[in-house]
C-alpha cells in the first residue's frame, strides 16, 4: 500500500467518525523551546491545557515532523530518520481510553478491502503504563489480547510528553512482533523485534521543567481528559510494503535508486555505502519539506539544521564517488514522491530548488576553501610529529567551513592522521549550550510560561489599536521575572497585562508600540510589548511614578507620532513586497521582514544580486503605487477564502480559523497580516531603497527608508554631493567624469613614480660595481638600498651590478632593503663564483635567518626575506663571513 494511501485511509477513517480533518501545522515550532514540531499534538496544545476552546471536540491530522537530536545516527541504524509524518486522532474532552483503543485496534486490524490496514492480529501486542489496570482490561475486552501479549512498562516508555513543560499523560502502544530474526523473545527494550507503531496518549496531566524522560514533576491534572495519538506513518509503510526499514519505502527509496544510478554503486552491498545512501535519501526529503515550509539555510537554529542536512547529503554523494552537483538530480526525485501527499510542493518547486541549489553551490566553494585550511592543519600536525589533528581545528572546520566531523575524520584518515573527536565534541557541546542559553533568552521572555498562562486564564487581551490610539482600561495583573507579583514601585521594570490595550505587540515584522500608561499618580513608560502566549498582550514597562497594582484603572496611550511612522513603515513593506513580485516575478516571496518607524527591511527568496537598473525599477514601481493613492483596507475571512483570493501567507506561520487580509489597491497587494497600516498608500510618503544584500543562500535583503526618514536620507546624500562638488570644484553632474579622470591621472602618476624609483635604484649600480670588497679573492658587493625598494627592483639592481662586473673573477652581490617594515634580500652570483662552489640559495638562507625569515632560489640568483628589519646589517655581514668560510674551508 502506498504511503499516500495509508495517509488517506487514516484521515478518511476518522473523518467518518466525526473528526475534523486539520491540516498539518508548518514544520517550524511555535514554541520557543523547540525548533520543529515533533508530534501531531503540537498545534493543539492550547486546547489540551484549556487556554483556548477548541472549535471541534474531535480532530485528525497528519503532522509533518522533524527530529534532529540523532542527526548523526541517521542511516547507521535503520531506526532514525529526520523528517517523518505522524498520523493522529485527537479528542478534546470528548472520548477517552475506551474509544481510542477501539478505533486504533479496528483500523489496524480491519481488512484492507474494507478500508483498514489489515494487520495480522496474532502478531500484535500492547504496552501500557505499568499501573494502568484500566487500559489492560480494555485491551483484553476490545482486542481480545491475552495476558502474555500485554506488557506493563515504566515511565520511560509509557508516559508521554513533548520533553518540555506542558501537557502529558500515560500512554499505551500497539507493537508488532517482526519475528525472531529481529531479536530475542520478549525483549521490549531493544525495540527492533517488537516495534511500536501507534502510540495512544491519555492526555490528562501537566508537567514541569527538568527530570529527563523519567523524573519530571507532574504538576497536576488538565481541565479535561483528552486523547492524543500518533501512528508513525513511515513505520506503517514499511510494515505494509514488506520492506525492511523506512529508507526503503515508496516515498524515500527512489532517491536511493537515483543516487545509486549516479554513483554507480549498489545499495545493500557495503554497510558504509548503505549508510551514505540512507543519509542522502533521508536528508534530501527533509530538506525538501523544510524549505517548502519556508526554512532557509543559515547559521542559527532551524536554518543551521537545514544547512547540515543539505551538506551531509551532498558530502555523502561525494563519498559515494559522485562529484558533480547532486541536488539538481535528487531533489526532483523526492518531489515526485512527496507531492502525492503534498501537492503544494509542485508550484513552489521553483523557489525550493533555487534555495537548495544555491546552498550546494556555496558548499562546493566551501569545500574548496576548507580543504586548503585542512591541508595546512595536516602539514602542521605532521611537522610537529603529531598523529592527531586537534579538536579545535576540527571544530573550526566544522564551524567556519561547514565540514561535518566525519568528513574531517575521513580526510584525516586518508593522510594517516586521527582526529581528537573528544576535544571536538567538548567544543560542540559548549557551543550548543551557548545556543540554548541564547534561545532561552529570546525575547518571548521566560522559558517557563506558567506566569503568562495564569494571567491568560483570566481572559484574552482585547486589542483596540486598530481603531484608536488611547484606551481606558484596567490592570489585570503584573509579573516580575516571569512570576505573578502584587505591586511595583518607581524605578522597577515589570510586565503588565491590561484588560484591553491599544499597544501593538511586536509581530509580523512590526516592532512594538511606544507610549505611556497613566493613572491617578501613576505613570508607566512602555518599553516593549510582546505576545508570549496566544491571546495575551504583555507590556514591559518602567514605573516612573506611583505604585502599580492589579485592578488599577488606567489610561493607555500610544505615542501618536510613533504609530503614524510605524504604519508608514509597515504599509511600505507591503508595497515593496508587491513591487518586488511585480518586477521579479512570483518566486520573489518574502521570507521575513522587520519594520520600525522610518525604516523597513524585507528578506525574500532570490539567488542573485539585483543590478542597479532592477533596484531602480522596484523603487519606481513602489513609489508609483504610493503616488496612486491606493486605498488600504483590512478584512477578516477564513484561511481557505484568503488563499482563494491569492493572499500571501508567510511560511512557518500557523494561522487561526479567521485571518486578517490587508489589501493595498485591491488585488495589487494582498497579504495575511495583523499589523497596523496607513489608510491610503500616499500616506507612506517617500520611499527610497538604500541597499540590497545577501543574507544567506538563496535569500536577499532589501532595505528602505520611508516617510520623513526617506527625505532625511536623501537630504544627507545631497549634502554629501555638495561637499564633493565643492572639494572637487565641479558641478554635481560633472562629478562622475571628474572622479574617473582623477583616478586615471592617479594611475598614470603612480606608474611614472615607479619608473623613476627603479631608475634611481639602478643608478647606484655603476658605483657599486666599481667598488667591490675583496673577500679571500671573491669580489663582494653587500649593499643596503634605501628603504622602500621592492623585491622586483632589488633583483633588477643585483643583476645589473653583476652585469657590470668582470666575469673572470668570482663575484657575489647581495642587496637588501626594508620595504613596508619587512626586510627583503636578493643575492646574485656570476659563473666564476659558482665554479668556486658558491651558491646563491645557500647564501640567501644564511641572510634570511638573520632577518627572521626564509629564502631560497637557484644557484645564480636567490631571494629571501623576513620580519625583523633590525637584522639587516648583520645579514650582509654574515653573507660576507660565510663567503670567507666557504672559500677558505
Ligand atoms: N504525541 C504522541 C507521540 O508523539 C502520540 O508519540
Amino acid at each position: 500500500m502506498e504511503t499516500s494511501e495509508i495517509r488517506r485511509r487514516f484521515l478518511q477513517y476518522f473523518e467518518d467518525r466525526g473528526h475534523t480533518v486539520v491540516p498539518s501545522a508548518p514544520l517550524p515550532s511555535p514554541d520557543p523551546n523547540l525548533l520543529f514540531n515533533v508530534a501531531g499534538m503540537a498545534q493543539f496544545v492550547p486546547y489540551f491545557v484549556g487556554q483556548q476552546t477548541p472549535p471541534y471536540s474531535r480532530a485528525t491530522s497528519v503532522q509533518k515532523c522533524v527530529r534532529t537530536l540523532d542527526i548523526d545516527e541517521v542511516g547507521k541504524t535503520t531506526r532514525h530518520g529526520t523528517f517523518f509524518q505522524m498520523n493522529g486522532n485527537f479528542s478534546f474532552g470528548d472520548y477517552f481510553k475506551e474509544k481510542a483503543i477501539e478505533y486504533a485496534w479496528d483500523l489496524v486490524t480491519r481488512p484492507q478491502s474494507d478500508g483498514g490496514y489489515g494487520f495480522d492480529e496474532s502478531v500484535l501486542y500492547a504496552s501500557v503504563y505499568y499501573e494502568d489496570d484500566e487500559a489492560i482490561a480494555l485491551w483484553k475486552r476490545i482486542a481480545g489480547l491475552p495476558d502474555d501479549r500485554i506488557v506493563r512498562l515504566g515511565m520511560k516508555d509509557n508516559f508521554w510528553s513533548m520533553g518540555i513543560p506542558g501537557p502529558c499523560g500515560p500512554c499505551s502502544e500497539i507493537l508488532i512482533d517482526r519475528g525472531p530474526e529481529f531479536g530475542a523473545d520478549r525483549d521490549w527494550e531493544a525495540g527492533d523485534r517488537y516495534l511500536e507503531f501507534w502510540n495512544l496518549v491519555f492526555m490528562q496531566n501537566i508537567r514541569g521543567e527538568g527530570g529527563g524522560k523519567e523524573g519530571y514533576p507532574i504538576l497536576g491534572e488538565l481541565p479535561k481528559k483528552n486523547i492524543d495519538t500518533g501512528l508513525g506513518l513511515e513505520r506503517v509503510s514499511y510494515l505494509l510494503q514488506g520492506v525492511d526499514n523506512m529508507y526503503e519505502i515508496d516515498e524515500i527509496y527512489p532517491v536511493i535508486e537515483k543516487a545509486s544510478e549516479l554513483s554507480g554503486r549498489k545499495y545493500g552491498v557495503e554497510h558504509v555505502d548503505d549508510v551514505r545512501f540512507r543519509v542522502v535519501a533521508d536528508h534530501v526529503r527533509s530538506a525538501l519539506m523544510l524549505i517548502g515550509d519556508g526554512v532557509t539555510p543559515g547559521n542559527e537554529q532551524g536554518g543551521y539544521v537545514l544547512r547540515r542536512l543539505l551538506r551531509r547529503a551532498i558530502r555523502s554523494m561525494r563519498l559515494l564517488g559522485y562529484e558533480d552537483p547532486s541536488l539538481v538530480e535528487l531533489l526532483p526525485v523526492s518531489l515526485e514522491q512527496m507531492k502525492k501527499s503534498y501537492p503544494e510542493l509542485q508550484p513552489d518547486f521553483g523557489r525550493i530548488s533555487q534555495v537548495a541549489y544555491a546552498e550546494e553551490d556555496a558548499f562546493r566553494r566551501t569545500l574548496t576553501a576548507g580543504t586548503s585550511i585542512f591541508d595546512v592543519a595536516v602539514k602542521e600536525t605532521k611537522s610537529e610529529g603529531g598523529a592527531q589533528l586537534a579538536g579545535a581545528k576540527a571544530f573550526q572546520l566544522h564551524d567556519t567551513y561547514g565540514f561535518p566531523i566525519d568528513l574531517t575524520v575521513e580526510m584525516a584518515a586518508e593522510q594517516g592522521l586521527q582526529v581528537d573527536t573528544e576535544g571536538f565534541r567538548t567544543l560542540m557541546k559548549e557551543q550548543r549550550e551557548r545556543a540554548k542559553a541564547d534561545a532561552r533568552a529570546k525575547k518571548a521572555g521566560h522559558a517557563d510560561t506558567s506566569g503568562y498562562r495564569e494571567l491568560r486564564e483570566k481572559g484574552v487581551t482585547e486589542f483596540t489599536g486598530y481603531q484608536e490610539l488611547a484606551t481606558d482600561s484596567q490592570v489585570r495583573g503584573l509579573l516580575k521575572e516571569g512570576a505573578i507579583a502584587s505591586a511595583a514601585e518607581p524605578g522597577e521594570t515589570v510586565e503588565v497585562v491590561l484588560e484591553k490595550t491599544p499597544f501593538y505587540a511586536e509581530s509580523g515584522g512590526q516592532i512594538a508600540d511606544e507610549g505611556l500608561i497613566v493613572a491617578d499618580g501613576v505613570k508607566l513608560k512602555v518599553l516593549d510589548v510582546q505576545k508570549p502566549v496566544k491571546g495575551l498582550i504583555v507590556h514591559r514597562v518602567e514605573v516612573l511614578e506611583g505604585v502599580l497594582q492589579p485592578g488599577l484603572d488606567v489610561h493607555a496611550e500610544v505615542d501618536h507620532e510613533w504609530r503614524v511612522s510605524a504604519c508608514q513603515a509597515h504599509s511600505g513593506t507591503h508595497v515593496v513586497h508587491a513591487a518586488l513580485r511585480q518586477v521579479l516575478g512570483p518566486n520573489a516571496l518574502q521570507s521575513g521582514s522587520y519594520n520600525k518607524p522610518g525604516y523597513l527591511r524585507l528578506d525574500f527568496a532570490w539567488t542573485s544580486a539585483l543590478d542597479q537598473a532592477t533596484r531602480s525599477e522596484i523603487e519606481e514601481v513602489a513609489n508609483l503605487a504610493v503616488r496612486q493613492d491606493l486605498p488600504v483596507s483590512a478584512q477578516y475571512m477564513t484561511l481557505p477564502e484568503a488563499r482563494e483570493w491569492g493572499a500571501l501567507a508567510l511560511f512557518g506561520e500557523t494561522y487561526d480559523e479567521q485571518v486578517r487580509v490587508v489589501e493595498i489597491g485591491g488585488p495589487w497587494s494582498r497579504e495575511l497580516c495583523g499589523g497596523t497600516h496607513v489608510k491610503h498608500s500616499s500616506q507612506v510618503g517617500a520611499l527610497t531603497v538604500t541597499g540590497e544584500s545577501s543574507v544567506g543562500a538563496g535569500v536577499r535583503r532589501i532595505e528602505a527608508f520611508v516617510g520623513m526618514e526617506a527625505l532625511h536620507y536623501l537630504g544627507r546624500e545631497r549634502a554629501l554631493v555638495r561637499l564633493l562638488s565643492e572639494n572637487l570644484k565641479a558641478r554635481p553632474e560633472e562629478l562622475p567624469a571628474k572622479v574617473a579622470d582623477l583616478a586615471e591621472r592617479l594611475r598614470v602618476a603612480e606608474k611614472e613614480l615607479e619608473r623613476v624609483r627603479a631608475a634611481q635604484v639602478l643608478e647606484a649600480a655603476a658605483a657599486l660595481a666599481a667598488n667591490p670588497k675583496d673577500v679571500f679573492g671573491v669580489q663582494y658587493v653587500g649593499h643596503r638600498a634605501p628603504d622602500g625598494v621592492n623585491g622586483g627592483d632589488l633583483r633588477k639592481l643585483a643583476l645589473d651590478v653583476r652585469g657590470r662586473m668582470p666575469a673572470d673573477k668570482p663575484a657575489v652581490i647581495a642587496v637588501l632593503s626594508v620595504n613596508d617594515g619587512k626586510p627583503g634580500v636578493v643575492i646574485a652570483l656570476n659563473d666564476t663564483a659558482r665554479e668556486w662552489r658558491l651558491k646563491a640559495g645557500d647564501l640567501v638562507r644564511v641572510a634570511a635567518e638573520k632577518l627572521g625569515g626564509r629564502g631560497g632560489g637557484k644557484d645564480d640568483v636567490a631571494q629571501g626575506g623576513g620580519t625583523d628589519p633590525a637584522g639587516a646589517d648583520d645579514a650582509l655581514a654574515t653573507v660576507e663571513h660565510t663567503i670567507g668560510q666557504l672559500v677558505t674551508g
